[in-house]
């Protein structure tokens, strides 16, 4: 994509230092993903009024903690006194929720919108802001996303925003189901705040 500028002050450095400081953090795989989300959440706030340089850095930085061992999770979940049932959980829910306060200590990026962005974006959330939905729906449609039904997501994102995240709301609790996965509590409020306002996804 084309080189973005960053003018906001919302991360103290360049997009390319900020790339820096995530790709330490993340193998190349993962590092290619969260490139394909920003340009994806840049392109959908672009067509919703949302500002893109956050749905810039909260692209880059959404995954910032994924590739972390368990340890820093549960020492941070203590340190900053998060909710110590987050502790019966694993990686897949701390790195949206715990990393949002990883990318807030580490990187210095304390713009509570793009910290709710990478907080909510496994779980989504009853409420979430514009860029929180940004995030939420390209991290599901992005262009390396390969599974039955990621067209369809994509053409009812690009549509509405709103109906996209009910849809990926309702086929991931679908999946977890399915597989007999544990279901995050906050997994089933989205659901209920999100879905039945969606008759049609
Ligand atoms: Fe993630
Ligand atoms: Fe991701």
């Amino acid at each position: 994509m084309t080189e973005r500028t960053y003018t906001e002050n919302i991360f103290a450095g360049t997009r390319q230092e900020l790339l820096d400081r995530i790709e330490q953090h993340l193998r190349p795989k993962r590092f290619a993903h969260v490139q394909r989300v920003e340009q994806t959440a840049v392109k959908l706030a672009q067509a919703n009024d949302v500002d893109q340089e956050k749905a810039s850095i909260a692209g880059l930085t959404h995954d910032y903690a994924k590739q972390r061992p368990d340890e820093d999770f549960i020492a941070a979940i203590k340190q900053y006194h998060l909710d110590p049932e987050l502790l019966n959980y694993g990686n897949a829910i701390w790195h949206g929720v715990v990393g949002a306060e990883l990318v807030k200590h580490e990187l210095g990026i304390y713009d509570e919108d793009i910290l709710n962005a990478i907080r909510h974006h496994t779980t989504g959330a009853v409420y979430m802001s514009p860029l929180e939905q940004i995030v939420y729906m390209a991290d599901f449609i992005e262009p390396g996303r390969d599974f039955p039904g990621v067209d369809e997501a994509r053409k009812i994102t690009a549509q509405d925003l709103g109906a996209g995240v009910a849809f990926q709301t309702k086929h991931t609790l679908a999946y977890l189901i399915e597989n007999n996965q544990k279901v995050y509590p906050k997994t089933i409020d989205t659901y209920n705040a999100w879905v039945p306002r969606y008759p049609n996804v």
